[in-house]
């Protein structure tokens, strides 16, 4: 269910609008420049119980690789897009996973456990690809702490400032995510890269085309600044190369 505080901003329309044919052919054409996606989720070391939302969820491409490779967690996936989470459904249903993959319809700002009628937190929160669509992305950042439980981490995949690749190759990528509303967070990024070192798995993809990292959600307190106040993440998971 949207949330009162968003549902008239229009997003989710927008999303539907973008996703209505795209999500047709989303998972065959993204392969081709999502990069990192599935190096995560094999970094993300789930245990057995644990509960998972990966935020934008999408086609559930990601959610459906992580029921598969963690068989024992218990996962969930949320979408501003109807149209989506229709596609979503269908690919679940499709691979046999209706049991073990909760969907809803709602906001990254206003994640919730309650959204899937869980009275307990959240373990690990994933953002693939999502942070750059998602309006208020700080926000979603706060909304995720907030549905974590203490030891719980937020495991992050996104485009990258793209600084590092020949100058009109940049500006041509840049107008061209335009056109499907991605803005890369290059105020995360540059905040996330100040505190680098802290984050034991943060990688970057070459040119700078992508960043991926996970981390104590407590390291978010200031999404903005993104602070790490723990050094370190659980050291169980260790991120693959992007
Ligand atoms: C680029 S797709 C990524 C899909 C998937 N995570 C992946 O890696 O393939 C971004 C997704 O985020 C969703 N989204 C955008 N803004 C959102 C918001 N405010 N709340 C929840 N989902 C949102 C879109 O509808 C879309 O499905």
């Amino acid at each position: 269910m949207l949330n009162a505080a968003r549902r008239d901003s229009g997003h989710a329309e927008l999303m539907d609008g973008v996703y209505r044919y795209q999500r047709h052919i989303y998972d065959f054409t993204r392969k081709y420049y999502l990069f990192g996606r599935d190096s995560l989720i094999d970094a993300m070391a789930l245990e057995p119980g644990s509960r998972a939302v990966e935020v934008g969820c999408g086609t559930a491409r990601n959610l459906i690789r992580m029921a598969r490779r963690y068989p024992d967690a218990r996962l969930f996936g949320l979408d501003a897009s109807q149209a989506m989470l229709e596609t979503a459904a269908g690919a679940i249903a499709k691979s046999g996973l209706e049991g073990r993959i909760g969907l809803s319809h709602g906001y990254a700002e206003a994640l919730s456990p309650q959204s899937f009628g869980l009275s307990e937190p959240f373990d690990d929160i994933i953002f693939s690809y999502s942070l750059s669509m998602i309006p208020d992305w700080k926000q979603a950042l706060k909304a995720a702490q907030a549905a974590l439980s203490p030891t719980g981490r937020i495991h992050i995949v996104d485009f990258g400032d793209l600084a590092d690749l020949p100058a009109p190759a940049r500006k041509a990528l840049l107008k061209w995510l335009a056109l499907f509303h991605v803005s890369p967070r290059m105020e995360l990024l540059g905040s996330l890269e100040q505190s680098s070192e802290k984050y034991k798995r943060f990688q970057l993809l070459t040119g700078r085309y992508a960043f991926s990292m996970s981390a104590l959600g407590d390291a978010f307190s200031d999404p903005c600044e993104a602070v790490a106040q723990r050094s370190q993440g659980p050291e169980k998971s260790g991120l693959g190369a992007v």
